[in-house]
Order: C-alpha cells, then structure tokens, then sequence
C-alpha cells in the first residue's frame, strides 16, 4: 500500500542526480513502479539516455538538465512541476559530490563551497521548490539520499562528512515541520556504493563487498511504499561483508 490513497500510477516524482550510479536506479525503480519521473542532473545526453532507458522499459520520464547549484534554476523546476505536472508526490534528493582524500586545512575554499552548495544547499533548494505544491496537497514524500559518512566520522572527508551530517539535521527538523502536513521526510545513509561516486569514474571497477545501486533503490521503494499512517524516518544500509 502507498503512503498515497492514490496509486503510484498518478504520482510524480522528481529524481536528482539521476544522470547515472544511485540516482538512476532510484529513477528506474520508481518509473517501474509507474510514476512518472523528473530526472534531474547537468549532463543533458546522459538524462536523455536514461529517459530512453525507461521509456524502452515501458515507463514515464522526463529529462530536466540543471544546475542545483544554481537557485533560478531550482526555482525553474518548481514551477514546472506546478505548471506542467499540477503535483510532487516523491522528491529524491540524491545528487552529491564527493571530494575527499585530503585534511581540511588543504581543502580550497572553492572545494568547501561546492561541496556544500551541491550536497546541502542543493536539497533546501529543491525542498524549498517543491513542499509548498507537497502541503498543498497534503500528500508528498521527501527522501534525501545522505551518508554513513554524515553518522562517523571521515578522516580526509571532513568538508564531505560535515555536507552529510548538515543533511542530516536538515532531514530531521524539516520531517517535524511538515509531518503535520501529512508530508513524510526521510534520509538514506548507504556505506560504499559500486559507482563512479567522487572521482572513481575512470578506472572504476565492480566492487562486490560494496552496496549495490539497485539496493538504495530498494530501499526507496519501501519506503514509498510504507502504510499512510507511519513512515521510516531513518535508514543505515550497510555492506553485508566490509571491504578491505
Ligand atoms: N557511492 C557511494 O559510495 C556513496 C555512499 C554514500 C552516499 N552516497 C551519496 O549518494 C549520492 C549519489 O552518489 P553516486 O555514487 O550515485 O554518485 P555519482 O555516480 O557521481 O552520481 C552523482 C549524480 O549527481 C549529479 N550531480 C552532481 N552535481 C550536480 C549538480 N550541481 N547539479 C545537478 N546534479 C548534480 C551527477 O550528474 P551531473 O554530473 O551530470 O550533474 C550525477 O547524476 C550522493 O549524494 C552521494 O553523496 C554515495
């Protein structure tokens, strides 16, 4: 049973960072359970092909390039989802950069402020976009992909670590300020996931101790689909065997 009376048929729900690893499997996973998904990331032929990927699949998608780091266009997606769609029914906020392997006093300034205007200020944009249309309809699912690394701490990470355990905190307070809404916020912290995830992109190799991306899908999908009147507010998903 979905957390809408409605079924998953009618439902949007809008996917960032879908252009590849987590984000894509999140979106897929969602357009096989039948909503219509917005897929949001930079790199347009990367989305388009995703699109296609679930189209081909028989699902519904639609290809949305931006920028979060930039407000006009987290704005811009908000009122398309009002003009076009009419409703938000699942945000995923899932898009994030890595940038670690260095201390703190040799992080630039530059390194600090796109880690956290991508991995933190991304989510209030998009959060900031998309409840008023969730409260409206006193119906929606908010769910922000985090980290282990914002439970622990992360040596060499410091800058990534405090984006996730800012994430964190966020989830918490906003999920109190629209439970009232009938609006649930949840956040996902997997460990090591096989993607390309922080510069791991040439050269990367299947891994397979680590979280798999379809697994942080599954655990979207029970989410989304846990009973109206109780939501899963936290989950740590950690690989089965620890890697060396
Ligand atoms: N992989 C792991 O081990 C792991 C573990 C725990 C948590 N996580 C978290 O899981 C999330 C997804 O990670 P992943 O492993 O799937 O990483 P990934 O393969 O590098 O994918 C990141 C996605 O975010 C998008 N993105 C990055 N900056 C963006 C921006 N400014 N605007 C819009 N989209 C942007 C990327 O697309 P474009 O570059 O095209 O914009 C891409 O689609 C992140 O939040 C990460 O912190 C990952």
């Amino acid at each position: 049973m979905s957390g809408s009376p409605e079924g998953f048929e009618s439902q949007v729900a809008v996917v960032t960072g879908a252009a590849r690893g987590i984000g894509e499997a999140i979106a897929r996973r969602l357009a096989a359970m039948g909503m219509q998904v917005v897929l949001v990331a930079r790199d347009k032929a990367r989305l388009e092909s995703v699109r296609a990927a679930i189209e081909a699949a028989g699902g519904k998608a639609v290809a949305f390039p931006s920028d979060l780091r930039d407000e006009k266009a987290v704005a811009a997606l908000g009122s398309h989802l009002r003009e076009k769609h009419g409703r938000c029914d699942v945000l995923v906020n899932n898009a994030g950069i890595g940038k670690t392997g260095k201390p703190l006093h040799e992080t630039s300034i530059e390194e600090w402020d796109d880690l956290m205007s991508t991995n933190l200020r991304g989510p209030f944009l998009t959060i900031k976009a998309v409840a008023p249309l969730m409260i409206e309809r006193q119906s929606g699912h908010i769910i922000n992909i985090s980290s282990l690394a914002g439970k622990n701490p992360l040596p060499n990470g410091a800058a990534y670590s405090a984006s996730k355990w800012g994430l964190n905190g966020l989830t918490y307070s906003v999920a109190e300020e629209l439970r009232q809404f009938n609006v649930r916020v949840s956040v996902v912290a997997p460990g090591s996931v096989n993607t390309g995830f922080g510069g791991r992109g040439d050269g990367f190799k299947e891994e397979s101790w680590k979280v798999k991306p379809d697994d942080v899908a599954s655990v979207v999908e029970m989410l989304v689909k846990q009973a109206p009147q109780s939501f899963v507010s936290e989950v740590l998903l950690r690989p089965t065997k620890k890697g060396s």
